[in-house]
């Protein structure tokens, strides 16, 4: 089911929005550096700290990934583990409710294992303390008992890689950040690199599509491979439905169009958001709270999904005044650029 301008299902969401779409998002996740397209600087530093680690018989320096959603920050942590030839065990910040389900989580590690804590910044205080002498020393401080009787026991850990992963490295508290050996930024990636991705994707899951019918689906994806890849199984629904099953730049013109994603890559609300700040706002400088008010969407929405890639296609600026609409903007909309004479 789509819901297309639904914040939940919206299909240029980087969200997962049903169980198929998840299924194959699982079969597409490379499992090796080398097979991981994109992030070049990251992989090849990180291919020297594996080999480095690997070589001194050591467990991974604990490592902080950070970006926009769907860049493939679990994929990454998988691969690493790979690599490493480890296990990695999955969790997320509002998972770990009690410091006794991180205490759960660390005891039952091996040597060398990996611990993956997705939406790190929302682990709560109490769980971040007992994650401190963990990652710096490897060892668990619990309390037993209570009252006067309470006693406070030191348990050994195993000597374990934290991967830590969010979208808003802004948001981890000084202490936690500073506690990661390895910290890196993942950015968006460039068509080409998501081309490669989409024709890597489509060989795993037997879909046909020829080079334009990718780079088409590649550069309205908005840099994210979770986007391009569901995009291309929404293609191919269309492709098999109503053109030959191959998809052509035509069949993918055709996909996208139905889909209203713009040649930018650009959905409804992203379009909505620049004309509010265009009309009621001439263009900014705005706040973000104020955008999102007036377009009722969450501002951390807006700031994590939205916005990297508005920057990234040059349609926004940040400034310390608040958000602009960048003069690329308004000539996206056919609109006079302000404060320049038109031609007549
Ligand atoms: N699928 C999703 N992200 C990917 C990546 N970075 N490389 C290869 N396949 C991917």
């Amino acid at each position: 089911m789509l819901f297309q301008n639904e914040e939940e299902g919206r299909l240029v969401s980087p969200d997962f929005n049903n169980e198929s779409d998840h299924e194959t998002e699982l079969t597409l996740r490379p499992k090796t550096l080398d097979e991981y397209i994109g992030q070049v600087k990251i992989k090849e530093n990180l291919k020297i700290f594996i080999d480095a680690a690997v070589k001194r018989g050591e467990a991974l320096d604990h490592v902080l990934l950070y970006g926009p959603p769907g860049l493939g920050k679990t994929t990454l942590a998988g691969v690493i583990a790979n690599e490493m030839n480890v296990q990695i065990r999955i969790t997320s910040g509002p998972a770990i409710e009690k410091p006794g389900d991180l205490a759960a989580l660390l005891t039952n590690l091996n040597e060398g294992d990996i611990l993956f804590i997705d939406e790190i910044h929302r682990l709560s205080r109490s769980v971040e303390e007992v994650l401190y002498p963990a990652m710096e020393d490897f060892s668990l401080d619990i309390i037993i008992g209570k009252g006067p009787s309470a006693r406070s026991i030191r348990l050994d850990l195993p000597h374990f890689t934290l991967i830590g992963a969010t979208t808003r490295a802004g948001q981890l508290t000084a202490p936690l950040r500073d506690r990661f050996g390895c910290v890196f930024r993942l950015e968006l990636y460039t068509p080409e690199e998501l081309g490669t991705i989409v024709r890597r994707s489509a060989g795993i899951l037997g879909i046909a599509v020829d080079e334009e019918g990718a780079m088409e689906i590649a550069s309205r994806s908005r840099g994210t491979p979770r986007i391009a890849n569901r995009l291309l199984k929404r293609a191919r629904d269309f492709a098999e439905v109503m053109g030959e099953g191959i998809i052509t730049e035509k069949e993918a013109r055709r996909a996208l169009s139905r889909l209203e994603i713009d040649e930018y890559g650009l959905d409804s609300i992203d379009r909505r958001l620049l004309l509010t700040m265009i009309q009621n706002y001439n263009g900014g400088p705005v706040g973000l709270e104020t955008i999102a008010a007036a377009i009722g969407e969450e501002a951390v929405t807006i700031e994590d999904v939205y916005e990297p890639y508005l920057m990234q296609i040059g349609f926004l600026s940040r400034t310390p005044r608040g958000r602009m609409v960048t003069n690329a903007a308004y000539r996206y909309f056919d609109l006079p650029v302000p404060g320049q004479q038109t031609l007549l």
